[in-house]
């Protein structure tokens, strides 16, 4: 059985303030199958590793700078993010992509350098709407994962996230039939650059606007092991129905 993750992406939101969200974990169990991670800002990865660690859920980071250590201001690196308490860390986030120009090269550097770090990367993948409407989805998320995932990476030291462009942040969730095609695509794609065992073993999690109220559907689709939620985790009731929600 496929071992499956729900991260929680904070974004650029949160300070020691919102470290009360986490209190909302309080008696919630977690199985040994579901991975719960919440990625702060980094400013906060420190002291919400600490609480945190009391429920059982991890703490990632949202991105970091390829190198391990240098004159690169205002950058954390991998390395950094895994003494600050992280064990995962989100890379090719679309808003890192398409607002910061990430190329699928630089997504692939910062990926391995996770890797090396020893955290697990949660690599985003995904379509825009026009690149869907043009036919182009299999082929965007295929160069996508041909060229960001290192000759380092198997199933135990990533995950993919399918996270359609249009459907974060906008409240317009991907249909059941669009994520269980897209996320077999991944699955048949990773079994060409990984090989068939890491293929079957990798966790693929869905992300675009999963919330309390869809995330049962979507977990129960076919191929999705789980979600990369944004809003949704800001409020730590609202991310703890969707962890319940991945449960068996
Ligand atoms: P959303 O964000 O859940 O707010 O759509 C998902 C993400 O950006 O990872």
């Amino acid at each position: 059985m496929r071992q499956r993750l729900i991260a929680g992406n904070w974004k650029m939101n949160g300070t020691g303030i919102d470290l009360g969200e986490v209190a909302k974990f309080k008696g919630l169990s977690i199985p040994a199958n579901l991975t719960a991670v919440v990625c702060p800002p980094s400013t906060l990865i420190h002291r919400m590793s600490e609480l945190l660690s009391e429920f059982a859920i991890e703490t990632g980071g949202q991105d970091c700078h390829q190198l391990e250590a240098g004159a690169y201001t205002g950058n954390v690196s991998a390395r950094m993010l895994a003494d600050a308490g992280a064990t995962h860390c989100i890379v090719g986030h679309s808003e890192r992509r398409v607002g910061h120009g990430e190329s699928n090269e630089l997504v692939r550097s910062k990926a391995k350098a996770c890797i090396s770090a020893g955290l697990k990367t949660i690599l985003c993948v995904g379509e825009t709407e026009h690149e869907r409407l043009a036919g182009r989805t299999h082929q965007v998320v295929g160069d996508q994962l041909s060229e960001s995932i290192p000759e380092t990476a198997n199933d135990r030291n990533l995950v993919v996230a399918y996270e359609p462009v249009w459907a974060i942040g906008t409240g317009r969730t991907a249909e059941r039939t669009q994520i269980e095609d897209a996320h077999g695509f991944i699955r048949s794609h990773c079994s060409k650059l990984l090989g068939s065992r890491a293929a079957e073993n990798i966790a693929i999690v869905y992300g675009g606007s999963v919330n309390p109220k869809n995330s049962a559907e979507i977990f129960g689709t076919r191929d999705v092991d789980g979600g990369l939620v944004g809003g949704a985790s800001l409020n730590g009731d609202d991310f703890a129905a969707v962890l319940n929600a991945c449960q068996d």
